[in-house]
C-alpha cells in the first residue's frame, strides 16, 4: 500500500482513557455528596440533592447537594473562624500549604482530568494537557506570592472572607484561578461551583484536606443560582469574585452596591480573531481551531468573530472548511477526539437557537459532514460566514462551537470591527508583519491580546476584561491585589456628613457677589455657564455667604462627558508630556498659594496654618503624580510558553470623580491627579460644600497647558451629579468619595455599562496621610492592564 493511500484511508480508532479510578471515587460518594464545610463533608441542611450528569451520555454521575441560606451561613461561619489564624500564619507557612496543594493536584492529575472530562464533556486531552497542568501552575505561582507577601504587599491586608462563584466551562481551572490567590494572600473562601460541573471542586476539597489545609480555609457549597445569590447576599462575606454570564454579573453588581463588599467580575466576550492578508495561513487556520473549537467554544475569550482581510477571504474560508471536515467530535474520554459534548441540553438548545437566528438573518451556514455520537449533547463545528455587523450572532456570545466571520479591507477597518462590541475580553492578531501587529494591539479594546497565537494562559499573566467583559484581573501581581485592601483604609471610621450651617444674612463682612461673579463651570477647556442658569451659595462654617457657584445639572454633566470623550489625545500623549503638565500645574498653584490658603480658611474655618499646609500638600501631591506619570509602568512577563507578555497599564478612558467635603483642595487634587497622570480624562464634581477652591483652580488649569477637555469641573449637588455620572454610558469609571449614600448610588447605577467603581466607602478621611491617599494605592485604579502576548525567542 502506498503512503498516500495510507493517509487517504487512515482513520483513527478510539483511544479511550481509563476511568476506573474516577468511577470508584464516584461510587464512594454514591449516597450523595455533601457540602465541604469546616474541613469535612456535611449533608445539606434541607436534605435536597440534584443529579450531576454526564453530558456525553446523559447518564447520572452522582448526587450533589443543593445549598440553601443555612448551608451558606455555615460555610461563612467556618470561613470566618479560620480567617484570622490563616492570615496570621507567616507567609512562608501559607506558601507551604499552596505548594502542597500544587503537588497534590499533580499527584492526582489523571483522576482530576478524567472526572473533569466526565462532568463537563470536554476532551480528556484538554483536561490532561491544559486544565490540570495550569491548575498546578496556579498553586505554585501563588505559593510564591504567599512567600513574598510581607515584602511585596507590605501596605496591604487580606480582604477577609471571599465568596467565589464560578462557571462550568473550566470548573477546576476557574477554581484554581480564584482559590489560589485568595488563600495565598490570607483570605478564606466559600466557593460555589456551577451546578452543571460540581465534581472536581468536591474532589479538590477532599484532596486539599488530605494535604493538610486547615479546616474552614476552603469551603465548597454546591447548588444553583439560588445558592450563589445566598453567598452574594450574606453579610459576612467581604468580597465576591464571579465568573459567568454578563447578566448575572450585573445582578451581582446591583445586589452588592453599598454593602462594602469588593467585587471582581469576569464575564463574557465576543473576541475578534483578525487575520491580515500577510498572515501565515496554516498557522492562522490552526489558530482558529484553538480559538473556537477548544472546549467546544465554551470559552469566555473564544475567538468567536473571525475578521479576515478581503484579499485572502475566499482562500481562507475554503481552507478553513477543509480543516473543519477533519475535526473529530466524540466521547470526551477518547484521547483522539478534537471536540467533546456541550455541557448541558439547555446550552445545546441555546446554541441551536442562535445559529437558526444567524441563518434567518442572512448568514451562510457551513457544518462539515462528520459523524456525531448519539445520546449526548453534541454539536458540530460550525461556521456562519458573511455575517452582518448588526446581526445577533455578531453581537451575542454564543458560547458554543460557532464561528462567525466577516471581512475587512484596511487595518483601520479591522480595528473598527474588532472594537464594535460591548465586550472587551480578548483579541487575536495574525500577521507576519510585526510592525502591523504591534500597531494594532494598542488600538484594541481588550484585556488580553495574542499576536499570532490564541488562548494562551499563565498564572503570571493577568487575565480580565475591558468594558462589559467585567473588571479585576486574575493572575499576575494585579490579580493578587484583588484579594487585598489598603492597610491605611482598613479599620477606620467612615466619614459622617456634617450638618450644613444656616445661611446668615447681613453679617458684617458679608459680600454678596453679583451674578457675573458667580463662578461658572469648567467644560472643554472653557468656563461655561450652567445650563439651568441657576447658582448656589457657598457658605462659611458660620453661614456667611462667600460666593456662588454654578448649579450643574444633567445637561452640564453630559456636555462635560462629551468634552472629555473628545480629548482622546491625552490618552495618547507621552507619559513624559503628562508629567510635565502636572509639574506645571504644581508650579502655577504654588505661585498662588496664599490666595488658595485664604480661600480654604474662609470656607472651612481651618486655621491659617492648616490651610497653608493643605495647599502645600496639594502642591506636593501634584509633584508626586508628575513623578509617577512616567514611572507607574507595565511589566514584561516571561511565561513558561514560547513568548513574552507585555503587561501594559492603559488608561481607562473617561473617569467621573465625586469629591468629599473634607480637605476640599487636597482631596480634589488627590483624586484628580492620579486619574489624569495615567492618561484618563476627568469629569470632576468638587466638594459640594467647599467648591470655591476648585473654581479658583480654573486659572491654574488655563495657565498650565492642560489640553481642553482633559479636566472638566461641574459644581452643584454632589448626589444628583454623581447619579448622572454613574448612569452615563460614556463614562468608563467612577470614583465616588463622597458620602456612603453617593458610593452606594454609584455602585448601583454603574451596571449599565459596567463601569469600574472605586469608592473608599467613606474611609479615607485624612487626605494628608500619604499612605492612604497617594501613589499606587490610587494609580492601580486609574489603569487597566492589557496583556499582549508576543512570540519571542525559540
Ligand atoms: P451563569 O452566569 O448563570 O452561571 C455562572 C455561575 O453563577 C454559576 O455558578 C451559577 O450557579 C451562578 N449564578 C447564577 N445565578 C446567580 C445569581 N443570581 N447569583 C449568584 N450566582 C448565580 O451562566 P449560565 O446560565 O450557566 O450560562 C449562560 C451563558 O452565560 C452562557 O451561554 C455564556 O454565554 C455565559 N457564560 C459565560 C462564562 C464566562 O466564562 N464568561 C461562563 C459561563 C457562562
Amino acid at each position: 500500500m502506498s503512503v498516500a493511500r495510507y493517509f487517504d484511508e487512515m482513520s483513527y480508532g478510539p483511544a479511550p482513557e481509563a476511568d476506573g479510578e474516577a468511577r470508584a471515587w464516584l461510587k464512594r460518594h454514591e449516597s450523595g455528596f455533601g457540602h465541604f464545610i469546616g474541613g469535612k463533608f456535611v449533608q445539606p441542611a434541607a436534605g435536597v440533592h440534584f443529579d450531576a450528569m454526564d453530558p456525553a451520555t446523559g447518564k447520572k454521575l452522582g448526587r450533589v447537594a443543593q445549598g440553601d441560606a443555612a448551608d451558606v451561613d455555615a460555610a461563612v461561619v467556618a470561613a470566618r473562624k479560620a480567617q484570622g489564624s490563616w492570615a496570621k500564619l507567616p507567609g512562608h507557612a501559607r506558601a507551604r500549604h499552596l505548594y502542597a496543594l500544587a503537588r497534590a493536584v499533580q499527584r492526582h492529575a489523571r483522576l482530576f482530568a478524567v472526572i473533569e472530562a466526565l462532568d463537563n464533556g470536554k476532551p480528556v486531552r484538554e483536561t490532561r494537557d491544559i486544565d490540570v497542568p495550569l491548575v498546578a501552575r496556579h498553586f505554585y505561582y501563588h505559593a510564591g506570592w504567599a512567600q513574598l507577601q510581607a515584602t511585596e504587599f507590605a501596605d496591604q491586608v487580606p480582604v477577609g472572607v471571599v465568596g467565589q462563584i464560578i462557571p462550568w466551562n473550566f470548573p477546576l481551572l476557574m477554581l484554581a484561578w480564584k482559590v489560589a490567590p485568595a488563600l495565598a494572600l490570607g483570605n478564606t473562601v466559600v466557593l460555589k461551583p456551577a451546578e452543571f460541573t460540581p465534581l472536581t471542586a468536591l474532589l479538590f476539597a477532599e484532596i486539599a484536606a488530605a494535604a493538610g489545609l486547615p479546616a474552614g480555609v476552603l469551603n465548597v457549597v454546591t447548588g444553583d443560582g439560588r445558592t450563589g445569590a445566598a453567598i452574594v447576599g450574606h453579610a459576612g462575606v467581604d468580597k465576591i469574585a464571579f465568573t459567568g454570564s454578563s447578566e448575572v454579573g450585573k445582578l451581582i453588581r446591583a445586589e452588592t452596591a453599598g454593602s462594602g463588599k469588593s467585587l471582581t467580575l469576569e464575564l463574557g466576550g465576543k473576541s475578534p480573531f483578525i487575520v491580515f492578508d500577510d498572515a501565515d495561513i496554516d498557522g492562522a487556520i490552526e489558530g482558529v481551531v484553538d480559538a473556537i473549537w477548544f472546549n467546544q467554544g465554551q470559552v469566555c475569550c473564544a475567538g468567536s468573530r473571525l475578521l479576515v482581510q478581503e484579499g485572502i477571504a475566499d482562500k481562507f474560508h475554503a481552507r478553513l472548511k477543509r480543516r473543519m471536515q477533519n475535526l473529530r467530535v466524540g466521547n470526551p474520554l477518547d484521547k483522539a477526539i478534537d471536540m467533546g459534548a456541550i455541557v448541558a441540553p439547555v446550552q445545546l438548545e441555546r446554541i441551536k437557537a442562535l445559529v437558526a437566528t444567524g441563518v434567518a438573518e442572512g448568514a451562510e451556514l457551513f457544518q462539515p459532514e462528520i459523524d456525531l455520537p448519539t445520546g449526548g449533547n453534541f454539536y458540530p463545528p460550525t461556521l456562519l460566514a458573511h455575517v452582518q455587523t448588526a446581526a445577533t450572532v455578531a453581537r451575542e456570545e454564543i458560547f458554543g462551537p460557532v464561528l462567525v466571520s466577516m471581512t475587512f479591507r484596511t487595518p483601520d477597518e479591522a480595528v473598527m470591527l474588532a472594537n464594535n462590541t460591548r465586550y472587551g475580553l480578548a483579541a487575536s492578531i495574525w500577521s507576519e508583519t510585526i510592525g502591523l501587529a504591534l500597531d494594532i494591539a494598542p488600538k484594541l479594546q481588550a484585556g488580553v491580546v495574542w499576536i499570532n497565537a490564541t488562548n494562551l494562559f499563565d498564572a503570571a499573566v493577568g487575565f480580565g476584561g475591558y468594558r462589559e467583559s467585567g473588571y479585576g484581573r486574575e493572575g499576575g501581581k494585579e490579580g493578587a491585589y484583588e484579594y487585598l485592601k489598603p492597610k491605611a483604609w482598613a479599620g477606620r471610621k467612615a466619614r459622617v456628613a456634617a450638618e450644613l450651617p444656616e445661611p446668615q444674612e447681613n453679617v458684617a463682612g458679608f459680600d454678596l457677589p453679583d451674578l457675573d461673579r458667580t463662578a461658572k463651570l469648567f467644560v472643554g477647556g472653557k468656563q461655561a455657564r450652567p445650563d439651568g442658569n441657576y447658582s448656589r451659595p457657598v457658605l462659611s462654617p458660620k453661614g456667611v455667604r462667600l460666593g456662588e457657584v454654578g448649579e450643574g445639572n444633567r445637561k452640564d454633566i453630559r456636555n462635560a462627558v462629551a468634552a472629555a470623550r473628545g480629548a482622546e489625545g491625552w490618552s495618547k500623549a507621552t507619559a513624559h508630556n503628562r508629567a510635565q503638565i502636572l509639574y506645571y500645574m504644581a508650579e502655577n498653584l504654588s505661585a498662588r498659594a496664599d490666595e488658595f490658603a485664604a480661600r480654604i480658611a474662609a470656607m472651612t474655618g481651618a486655621s491659617k496654618a492648616k490651610a497653608v499646609a493643605e495647599v502645600d500638600a496639594s502642591i506636593g501631591r501634584l509633584f508626586a503624580y508628575g513623578a509617577w506619570a512616567d514611572k507607574f509602568e507595565g511589566t514584561v512577563h516571561a511565561p513558561p510558553l514560547r513568548g513574552v507578555a507585555l503587561a501594559m497599564n492603559e488608561p481607562i478612558g473617561v473617569v467621573g470623580i465625586v469629591c468629599p467635603d473634607e480637605a476640599p483642595m487636597l482631596s480634589f487634587i488627590s483624586l484628580l491627579a492620579p486619574v489624569i497622570a495615567m492618561g484618563n480624562r476627568a469629569v470632576i464634581v468638587p466638594s459640594e460644600r467647599h467648591p470655591l477652591v476648585a473654581t479658583d483652580f480654573y486659572q491654574v488649569l488655563e495657565t498650565s497647558d492642560v489640553p481642553a477637555g482633559v479636566v472638566n469641573i461641574v459644581t452643584g449637588a454632589a448626589k444628583d451629579l454623581a447619579k448622572t455620572l454613574a448612569d452615563h454610558d460614556d463614562v468608563d469609571a467612577i470614583w465616588a468619595f463622597g458620602t456612603k449614600e453617593i458610593a452606594t448610588l454609584a455602585e448601583k447605577l454603574s451596571v449599565g455599562n459596567l463601569k469600574r467603581v472605586l469608592t473608599d466607602h467613606g474611609l479615607v478621611t485624612d487626605w494628608f496621610d500619604q499612605a492612604a491617599a497617594e501613589g499606587p494605592i490610587l494609580l492601580r485604579h486609574a489603569v487597566q492592564v492589557k496583556n499582549i502576548w508576543i512570540p519571542y525567542g525559540e
